[in-house]
């Protein structure tokens, strides 16, 4: 991953950045406030931020010492494991000092791209703000250790309630799902339409859409994120990260990155919602392991739309609107990214699918199939071996 362009095209700003980067490279709680001032001063974000931040020198998260945030994971001990991705293990705590519940995420000290993600994702979090986003609370660079402090989502990720679900979980409704969808857009609209210049998410996924009470999503996992293309430019060039089964396949051919990469992620989650599949699941048959190749045949034939539906739903949803939630997934994962629609399209779409009424009481009941569990550790263990 390159450093986040913070300086666009412009020369005299890269070599002011790659001068305090120099400088700055042993201490990197200077390192993100001086980054940032350059990054709000250049990105202009709305004069709002900007006020409600202070200024270019002032960042939103709170740094923690080490010690309060293993004191507020009891040493960061097992029972406190909420999940491991790929770039470290997340626990959950509560800060002595306020008393409040939170996520605290640390990233495995091995290596420059670990402390690179760190940074984009404090600058990100502490410029970026949206009910759709989730909050940094704060964070820690003592020494080497390296640490996320985020607020706490209590209902987890999209991903532990669309697969492998433990028995006796709630099974997420029609309704729920479109909710979902139309939050985790809204988020995304965010960063594509309001942040000035444009943010690309690139790490668009289920395990990365968070839910709060009500399953009010939250977009999670900044540390790939990249400023968008300004002026003429209709991309970004860079090296290629990402999920695989999420990344546009365009940015993975030639590591051109554009807020059409983005929305080909988001397909691919709608897709997830509704048919209750995995992008990748090595363990179907060959042509059903990536869920946008076994989709697009379908796509094509509407009287096979509802073998397309999540089982779970036990034919529990309007049909309708599954037609027109599927329509609005197959636009996304097009093959030429300028056949996708814009995010700001795919939210006012999905912000009508979300407010139709669905009575599971009038819808036709079909045959239900369960997908079989899968342990979490496993799951963990292969997300290692899932990323670029
Ligand atoms: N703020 C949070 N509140 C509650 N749970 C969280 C929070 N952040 C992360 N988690 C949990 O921790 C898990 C691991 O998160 P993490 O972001 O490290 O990895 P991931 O998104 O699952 O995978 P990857 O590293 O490939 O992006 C998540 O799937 C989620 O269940
Ligand atoms: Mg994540």
């Amino acid at each position: 991953m390159s450093w986040i362009p913070c300086s666009g095209n412009s020369s005299s700003k890269a070599k002011i950045k790659k001068k305090k980067k120099t400088q700055l490279q042993e201490n990197p709680v200077d390192q993100i406030k001086v980054t940032s001032g350059i990054l709000k001063t250049k990105s202009s974000l709305s004069a709002k931020e900007a006020s409600n931040n202070g200024g270019p020198d002032h960042i939103a998260a709170q740094t923690f010492p080490f010690r309060e945030l293993a004191a507020a994971t009891r040493n960061f001990r097992p029972e406190c494991l909420l999940g491991e991705g790929g770039f470290g293990r997340v626990y959950k705590g509560r800060l002595e000092s306020t008393n409040q519940v939170v996520a605290i995420k640390q990233l495995d000290r091995n290596g420059l791209q670990g402390n690179r993600e760190f940074l984009v994702e404090v600058l990100m979090l502490s410029l970026l703000h949206h009910p759709n986003l989730v909050n940094l609370t704060g964070y820690c660079a003592d020494g080497d250790q390296r640490l996320l402090v985020y607020e706490y989502m209590p209902l987890g990720s999209l991903e532990d309630h669309l697969h492998d679900i433990s028995p006796g979980k709630k099974r997420l409704d029609w309704s729920t799902r479109m909710k979902i969808a139309a939050g985790a857009a809204k988020g995304l609209e965010y960063l594509h339409d309001k942040a000035n210049p444009p943010v690309i998410y690139r790490d668009l996924k289920c395990s990365n859409i968070l839910l709060g009470e009500g399953y009010h999503p939250k977009l999670s996992d900044f540390g790939l994120a990249k400023l968008g293309p300004v002026g003429d430019n209709t991309h970004v060039s860079t090296r290629v990260m990402g999920t695989y089964g999420y990344c546009a396949p365009e940015y993975a051919m030639t590591g051109q990155l554009t807020l059409k990469s983005d929305v080909y992620s988001f397909g691919v989650v709608l897709l997830e919602i509704i048919t209750g599949r995995k992008a990748i699941d090595c363990t179907k048959a060959t042509a059903e392991q990536n869920l946008v190749a076994w989709a697009r045949p379908l796509f094509k034939d509407r009287s096979k739309f509802s073998q397309m539906a999540d089982p779970v739903l036990q034919g529990q949803y309007p049909p309708r609107g599954l037609y027109q939630a599927l329509a609005v997934a197959a636009m996304c994962v097009q093959e030429q990214p300028n056949m996708r629609p814009v995010i700001a399209d795919v939210v006012t779409a999905l912000n009508y699918l979300a407010s139709q009424k669905c009575d599971p009481d009038t819808q036709p009941v079909q045959n239900s199939r369960f997908a079989p569990g899968t342990p979490r550790a496993k799951r963990d263990s292969e997300k290692k071996a899932q990323r670029w």
